[in-house]
């Protein structure tokens, strides 16, 4: 028997019980608890959200609270690991003993996920990854994920930068990079940074070190002053999403440097990843930061899909990539083409 079916016969048992006024026993003392999802025949999803470390990752809480509401049937358990692996492990035990219907899990980082997935496997609830992927044995402990394709954002970025280079004529011995790092072992720091290291092989570009920036404003900022202080010549620097750039930025002009896309004039190149907030929208217009891949937060609506999905006894796709576009406030490059695949640069007007 399906979970809500059980619980909705639990229900229509007690309220039949209570109706008829012949309690189990010795009456209303000895009733069942019943919780209120039970009573309402929610849908109980427990969420295990990563933290609030960026603007994307606030904008995707938002998302989730915004489409898992009582109004359309659900109780989101929402629970925030403030980037501690070990909180979400006890965040997946509490949902498990809860016996929530589903379990959705936003993860840190990929590694160390068998023993706690095999619990919720063993108590028979599905659980959904989103965003990052988690690196398991047995593919069976997940039922599917949901998320960005981060390599691929990492080299369309980078094809950009080749392009701009080149028409720009910049030679790629004078491309002196840095690389403010996401969460190490992160898929979205894993995938940008290996797109990076790639094309920085290809294309004979010179990557002069890469730094832990954690996906914070303060950590990129921090980075980016001791880098500074350390090269005289960086002219790029590749910040693995926007809120690092942020706080490269502020670490640029701190320094009494200028930010841009003229490399030739001194100017130190900001790159970076997401495209969510105002803010970065606005730094890409003025050029602030050269190029932005986007990274789509917003995965609420399909992780619904999924739910839904899966409450017909339909099997999602295993793994589900979102569509992604490359932003861009200079109209240098137009397209790049990664793969065979011709991405269009979505310039911003100012
Ligand atoms: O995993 C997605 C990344 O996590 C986003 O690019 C970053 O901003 C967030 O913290």
């Amino acid at each position: 028997m399906g979970k809500n079916v059980k619980k909705a016969f639990i229900c229509a048992i007690l309220s039949l019980v209570l109706l008829s006024g012949c309690g189990i026993g010795y009456g209303e003392e000895k009733e069942e608890p019943v919780t209120e999802a039970e009573n309402e025949d929610l849908i109980v999803v427990g969420f295990s959200q990563v933290g609030a470390e960026s603007d994307w990752r606030k904008a995707n809480t938002e998302s989730m609270v915004k489409t898992f509401t009582r109004d359309k049937g659900y109780e989101l358990i929402l629970e925030d690991a403030q980037q501690k692996q070990q909180n979400q492990i006890t965040a997946i035990r509490t949902f498990i003993q809860r016996e929530v219907d589903y379990i959705v899990l936003a993860p840190v980082t990929e590694d160390g996920w068998d023993t706690v997935l095999t619990e919720a496997k063993d108590a028979g609830i599905p659980v959904i990854i989103v965003d990052r992927m988690v690196n398991v044995s047995d593919p069976e402990l997940f039922k599917c994920w949901v998320g960005s394709d981060f390599e691929l954002e990492g080299r369309k970025a980078c094809e950009w930068l080749r392009a701009y280079c080149e028409s720009k004529e910049i030679a790629p011995e004078e491309v002196n990079i840095v690389d403010i790092q996401g969460t190490a072992g992160a898929s979205s720091q894993i995938g940008r940074t290996k797109g990076l290291k790639d094309a920085v092989r290809a294309n004979g570009w010179n990557l002069l070190e890469e730094a832990a920036g954690e996906y914070t404003q303060a950590k990129g900022r921090e980075a980016t002053s001791r880098l500074l202080r350390k090269y005289d010549n960086i002219n790029v620097v590749y910040c693995e999403n926007d809120n690092e750039a942020f706080g490269a930025i502020e670490a640029i002009e701190a320094a009494g440097r200028r930010v841009g896309n003229n490399i030739a004039a001194g100017q130190i190149m900001v790159m970076s990843f997401d495209g969510v907030s105002d803010q970065a929208i606005d730094y890409a217009k003025s050029g602030k930061i050269s190029c932005i891949g986007e990274c789509n937060p917003l995965h609420g609506p399909r992780v619904e899909k999924i739910i839904q999905n899966l409450q017909q006894g339909v099997t999602p796709d295993k793994y589900e990539y979102v569509d992604e576009d490359i932003f861009s406030g200079d109209s240098t490059v137009t397209s790049i083409e990664v793969d065979d695949e011709v991405y269009t640069i979505k310039i911003l007007g100012k």
